[in-house]
C-alpha cells in the first residue's frame, strides 16, 4: 500500500518543508496545500537552481505530479498568475497539473491594504505580518461574506457582493484609518480579467483525494507556516490566521483520516522566527550573526532577516504531541558545523521564583520565564552534503540522539537534511512501510 505523508513545520515556519516535500514527491502522485496563502515561501534547490514557491505545491518540479490547492488556501489571483508565469518561463507547464477548489477564499486588494494599515497603526506592537492580506481574507471567510473562487462564475452576484464588501472596507479606510478608499471598478475589472487563471483548474478537491485513496495513489500533504504560528495553538496573537497544525488538513482539503499514514514534523537544527512575538531562546550575539549568515536566514517571501535562536525542545515536544507526529526530519544540520558548542532549551525557569516549568503555554507571561539550557559540544567538521548516517561526525550523532531522547514519545529523527539541494539528504529509517495513524 502507498503511504501518504503529511509534512508539518514544528517551529515558526521556514524549517525547510519545501525541500523535503520536493524530495519525498519522487514517488507520489499528488501534492496538496490546504492552508495559508502566498505568505508561505518554500525553497527548492535542484542542480544548483533555486526556485521559491508561494502558493503552488512543492511537488511541481516532478512532471508526473498533480498539484492541488484545497479549500483552506486563501488565493490572491494576481499572485497565482505571477507564479504560474514564473514557472512557465522556466519551462514548467502547469497544464492539467494544477487544480484548485471552488471554495478557496480570494485575497483582493482591500485585504492587503487593511493588513498594511493595521500593522502601521499597531506600530511597535505590530505582528510583523507578510502584508499579503492573509489575516483580513480569513476574517471575511469566518464572517461569511468573503468572496470565493466560485463567485467569479456568477457575474451579477459577484458585482453585488463585491460592491457591498468594498463599501464596508472603504468606510473603515476613510473614517477609521484616515486613508484613501479602494476603487470598486478597478477591482472588478481586474477580477474579471484574472478569472482566466482558474479556467479549467476548478475541481472538487475532496473528491480527487477520495479517488486517489480508491486508486491507491500516493498523496503528500504540504503544510505551510509552522505549528507555533498556528492560530489556535501558537504564540497568539503573534501567529498567522490559519491552522498550521494537523487539524488544518481536514478542514482545508476534505481529506479523510484514513488517508494520513505518516506525519513528518520538520525541525530546523536551531530556531528562526520572522516577525514579532515570543522567542525565548532568541540570540542577539555573534552566534545570531553566524546562524543568519551561514543559514542564509532571510525570508523567502519578504526578504526580512530572520531572528535566530537555539533549538527549543520544550516547545518542540509540545508540538510533536499536538500534531500526532510519527517521524521527525531534522534540517540544516550543516549550519551548526562551525560552532564549538551548541545549546538546547530543556526547561523554563521563572525569573522571580526560580520555579522550573516545562509548559510555558500554561503561563500568561512569556517574559517571566528564561530558558534552561543543556550545552552540547559542537562537532566542528563539515556535514554538508552527507547522505549516509554513519558518515556523520560522532558529536553530530550525539546531538541528534539528545533531541530524540528528550522528545521521547517513540518518535525518531528518520530524515536529516545536510544542505539545501534535493540530494543533500540522509534517510535514517525508511518510513514507507510504517502505518502510524
Ligand atoms: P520552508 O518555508 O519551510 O519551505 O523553508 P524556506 O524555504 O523558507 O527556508 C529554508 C531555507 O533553508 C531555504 O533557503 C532552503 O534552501 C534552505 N535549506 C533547506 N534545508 C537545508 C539544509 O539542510 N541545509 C542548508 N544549509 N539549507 C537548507
Ligand atoms: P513558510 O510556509 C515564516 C509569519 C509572519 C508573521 C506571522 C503573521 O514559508 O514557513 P501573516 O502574513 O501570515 O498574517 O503573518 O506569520 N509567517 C511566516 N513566517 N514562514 C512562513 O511561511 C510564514 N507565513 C507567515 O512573518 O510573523
Ligand atoms: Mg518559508
Amino acid at each position: 500500500m502507498n503511504q501518504n505523508i503529511v509534512i508539518l513545520g514544528m517551529q515558526w515556519g521556514d524549517e525547510g518543508k519545501g525541500k523535503i516535500v520536493d524530495f519525498l514527491t519522487r514517488t507520489a502522485s499528488y501534492v496538496v496545500r490546504y492552508q495559508g496563502g502566498h505568505n508561505a515561501g518554500h525553497t527548492l534547490v535542484v542542480n544548483n537552481k533555486k526556485i521559491i514557491l508561494h502558493l503552488i505545491p512543492s511537488g511541481i518540479l516532478h512532471t508526473n505530479i498533480i498539484c492541488l490547492l484545497g479549500n483552506g488556501v486563501v488565493i490572491s489571483p494576481q499572485s497565482l498568475l505571477d507564479e504560474i508565469n514564473m514557472l512557465s518561463n522556466l519551462g514548467i507547464s502547469l497544464d492539467g497539473r494544477l487544480f484548485i477548489s471552488h471554495n478557496c477564499p480570494l485575497i483582493l486588494p482591500y485585504h492587503v491594504k487593511m493588513d498594511i494599515l493595521r500593522e502601521k497603526l499597531l506600530d511597535k506592537k505590530c505582528i510583523g505580518t507578510t502584508k499579503k492580506g492573509i489575516g483580513p481574507a480569513y476574517e471575511d471567510k469566518v464572517a461569511r461574506f468573503g468572496l470565493q473562487i466560485r463567485d467569479l462564475y456568477h457575474e451579477s452576484t459577484l458585482r453585488e457582493k463585491l460592491k457591498n464588501i468594498v463599501h464596508y472596507y472603504n468606510f473603515q479606510f476613510v473614517n477609521y484609518y484616515k486613508s484613501n478608499p479602494v476603487n470598486y471598478d478597478f477591482i472588478l475589472e481586474d477580477l474579471l480579467l484574472l478569472k482566466k487563471v482558474f479556467k479549467n483548474r476548478i475541481r472538487d478537491i475532496s473528491l480527487i483525494l477520495k479517488q486517489a485513496e480508491l486508486d491507491n495513489k500516493k498523496v503528500i500533504f504540504e503544510g505551510a507556516q509552522g505549528a507555533l504560528l498556528d492560530l489556535d495553538h501558537g504564540t497568539f496573537p503573534y501567529v498567522t490566521s490559519s491552522n498550521s497544525t494537523i487539524g488544518g488538513i481536514f478542514t482545508g482539503s476534505g481529506a479523510r483520516l484514513t488517508q494520513m499514514h505518516a506525519v513528518i514534523g520538520i525541525i530546523k537544527a536551531y530556531c528562526t522566527r520572522v516577525g514579532s512575538g515570543p522567542f525565548p531562546t532568541e540570540l542577539t550575539d555573534i552566534t545570531n550573526d553566524y546562524l543568519c549568515r551561514v543559514g542564509q536566514e532571510f525570508g523567502s517571501t519578504t526578504g526580512r532577516r530572520r531572528r535566530t535562536g537555539w533549538l527549543d525542545l520544550v516547545l518542540l515536544s509540545r508540538m510533536v504531541m499536538l500534531n500526532s507526529i510519527s517521524s521527525l526530519c531534522l534540517t540544516k544540520l550543516d549550519v551548526l558545523d562551525g560552532l564549538s558548542e551548541i545549546k538546547v532549551c530543556i526547561a523554563y525557569k521563572n525569573i522571580y521564583t526560580d520555579k522550573i516549568i516545562t509548559n510555558p503555554f500554561e503561563n500568561f507571561n512569556w517574559n517571566e520565564f528564561k530558558p534552561v539550557y543543556k550545552v552540547l559540544p559542537g562537532w566542528q567538521e563539515s556535514t554538508k552534503g552527507i547522505t549516509i548516517f554513519s558518515k556523520l561526525p560522532i558529536l553530530a550523532k550525539k546531538y541528534i540522539n539528545y533531541i530524540e531522547n528528550y522528545i521521547g514519545q517513540g518518535i525518531f529523527i528518520d530524515i536529516i537534511s545536510t544542505g539545501p539541494d534535493r540530494l543533500d539528504t540522509i534517510i535514517v529509517r525508511d518510513i514507507s512501510n510504517v502505518n502510524y495513524v
